[in-house]
């Protein structure tokens, strides 16, 4: 009798632990950290990557375009080759000319400009541009280039931009008889 009373106490005092525990309240789960060391920290996970710089851009811009056009120009007008064209020309109509050529290629490159000068084909139309002086251009803007400080990159955008003008500039094919 003594151990029936002594086993059923212990039964009624398993049960009321059992209750006391699991009425406990579980303290509040921590949120789970999903961010990445990449990802962490300040702006927008989401957030759309720059847009990529224009060749404009790269080269620095109008007054690093207009440094490049002045040596090309002083280039041309040193070229054994290219030098008896502008021979005539007086100096503020190469200073013009030295502009438009600025905002054509500030324009072509990316650059918010407008260029208001003749088309290619207009502008050396009857000039008899050979395929020797052409090349002596591209040499010219090279080194206009190189001397500016534009890398090897931009140096080649430059030059496959100019490159489809060969057409409406060059009219004739061999070298000029003299
Ligand atoms: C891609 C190469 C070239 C470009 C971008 C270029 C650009 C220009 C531009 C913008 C003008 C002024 C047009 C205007 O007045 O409305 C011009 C004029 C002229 N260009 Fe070119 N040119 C190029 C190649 C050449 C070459 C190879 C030569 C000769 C070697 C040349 C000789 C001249 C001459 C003589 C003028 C006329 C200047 C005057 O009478 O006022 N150009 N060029």
């Amino acid at each position: 009798m003594r151990t029936r009373f002594l086993v059923s106490t212990s039964l009624v005092a398993l049960g009321l632990l059992a209750f006391a525990c699991s009425s406990k309240p579980r303290p509040p789960k921590e949120p789970t950290v999903t961010e990445t060391v990449s990802d962490a920290g300040e702006g927008d996970a989401d957030a759309e990557p720059p847009p990529p710089k224009s060749l404009f851009e790269r080269l620095g811009g109008k007054e690093a375009l207009a440094k490049v056009v002045d040596a090309f120009t002083k280039n041309m007008l040193g070229n054994d080759l290219t030098k008896k064209r502008f021979a005539k020309i007086p100096k503020d109509r190469i200073e013009a000319m030295n502009k438009k050529i600025v905002d054509q290629l500030c324009k072509e490159t990316g650059g918010d400009c407008e260029y208001t000068g003749k088309s290619m084909k207009d502008a050396h139309k009857g000039m008899k541009i050979t395929e020797a002086e052409w090349n002596a251009m591209v040499k010219a803007m090279k080194a206009a280039l190189e001397e500016a400080g534009v890398a090897e990159m931009e140096e080649s955008d430059v030059i496959a931009l100019l490159a489809p003008m060969r057409e409406d500039i060059v009219e004739q094919k061999t070298p000029a008889k003299k």
